[in-house]
């Protein structure tokens, strides 16, 4: 929802930009950490999100961690003070100069995701005379229905350890002398909406932690990930997601011992309804079998709907309140087919110039913008 003087605003502002509603950002972040204190339960922030320099000032100011994907984000982390040991680097991929940062950072913990992976930062913290702390991730084979491009907790993903490599990791502890162990650690896909998914992953934890204890590895860190989803289709009318309900799932079935930790890594949830794109019509093209809407921003901007035909609404904001009286293709300006935000959305008859929303765009949207058909790098603007 925006009122007319933010319209106004946008009306002398160059378009495409992402307008960021810091008081949306503020109310969710202030949900999410009084959801999850209630139970001592510390959030690590996805960076990969949305690492825009106010969005990770606020996050920071609200005592939540921080969790990285790359040596660029660890830097991020330090440089706006999450503080060494609330920064917790996780990925597939880690290079050998990533990992020698991290360690030169004294990060809280490496997510590992495969027994080579853990005998090289046991190398490179030996050169460095220095004990990397640890958490094993793990594919619990928990099917998150969500899209496939975004699932990550089945066999065939590339991530994590799966369970019949466990005998392996625990030799290759042994083995390790500069690695300490503190815990496990799941993340089984992104936009889960059904919560149902969240109980079934506390049973794969429940076990899984017993298996470790039995084999004299103690666990202190338990690592839910990240992945609650939000909801795409109402942004104002449900901007908040329910941190409640999903925090409590975790409170009633994970089986938390005396001295552990239990933790999270939320990205999308904390970020999404923050943001918008807004952007301009360039042309109006009416056809015969379809009509089109060409907008100044395209998969260069803003790309999920290309990437994972994600669902994002879209308002033309100079039209507010006028009749939906034909159907438009909104697509944008690459030279690709694929650039089309939505097809046959009903919308007022439009003119160029007309200014547009696509909503719920705070999370994987900014941060994923490319450089493609070398077009000017997408601005920012913030609520005043
Ligand atoms: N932890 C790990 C290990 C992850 O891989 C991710 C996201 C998160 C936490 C944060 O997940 P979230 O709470 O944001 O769901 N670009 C895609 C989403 C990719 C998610 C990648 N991993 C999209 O636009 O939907």
């Amino acid at each position: 929802m925006f009122n007319q003087d933010t319209i106004t605003r946008f009306q002398s502002t160059e378009t495409p930009f992402y307008y960021y509603n810091l008081d949306v950002l503020r109310q969710t972040l202030q949900a999410c950490h009084d959801a999850s204190s209630k139970y001592g339960f510390h959030v690590h922030y996805a960076l990969k999100a949305n690492f825009n320099p106010k969005v990770l000032e606020m996050v920071k100011s609200f005592g939540f961690g921080a969790d990285c994907v790359s040596g660029g984000e660890v830097k991020a982390a330090m440089d706006f003070n999450f503080g060494h040991d609330k920064v917790v680097f996780a990925g597939v991929g880690k290079a050998d100069k990533e990992i020698n940062l991290a360690l030169d950072n004294d990060i809280f913990c490496f997510n590992v995701e495969s027994v080579q992976e853990l005998e090289i930062i046991n190398e490179l913290a030996q050169a460095k005379s220095k004990i990397a702390n640890v958490a094993i991730r793990i594919n619990p084979n928990v099917d998150a229905n969500t899209h496939a491009h975004i699932t990550t907790g089945l066999d065939e993903n590339k991530f994590g350890v799966n369970m019949w490599q466990l005998d392996d990791v625990v030799a290759a502890l042994k083995a390790c002398a500069h690695i300490k162990f503190t815990g496990i650690h799941f993340h089984i896909g992104s936009q889960i909406t059904d919560m149902e998914v969240y109980k079934v992953l506390c049973g794969r934890i429940n076990e899984i932690q017993d298996w470790f204890e039995q084999r004299g590895f103690p666990v202190t860190v338990l690592n839910a990930g990240g992945g609650l989803g939000v909801d795409y289709y109402n942004p104002d009318t449900n901007t908040i997601t329910d941190f409640e309900t999903y925090f409590k799932i975790f409170a009633d079935n994970l089986n938390v011992k005396p001295g552990q930790e239990v933790h999270f890594e939320l990205g999308r949830a904390l970020v999404a309804q923050s943001a918008s794109l807004i952007s301009r019509v360039l042309y109006v093209k009416n056809g015969h079998k379809k009509n089109f809407l060409v907008l100044d921003a395209g998969m260069t901007e803003l790309m999920r709907p290309m990437l994972y035909q994600a669902y994002h609404e879209i308002e033309n904001l100079t039209r507010q309140g006028e009749v939906n009286d034909l159907k438009y293709d909104i697509v944008g300006p690459i030279c690709e087919s694929t650039d089309c935000f939505r097809k046959d959305v009903d919308f007022p008859t439009s003119l160029r110039g007309d200014l547009i929303a696509i909503r719920t765009a705070g999370a994987y949207g900014e941060v994923m913008a490319s450089g493609y058909n070398l077009r000017d790098r997408v601005q920012s603007v913030y609520s005043v």
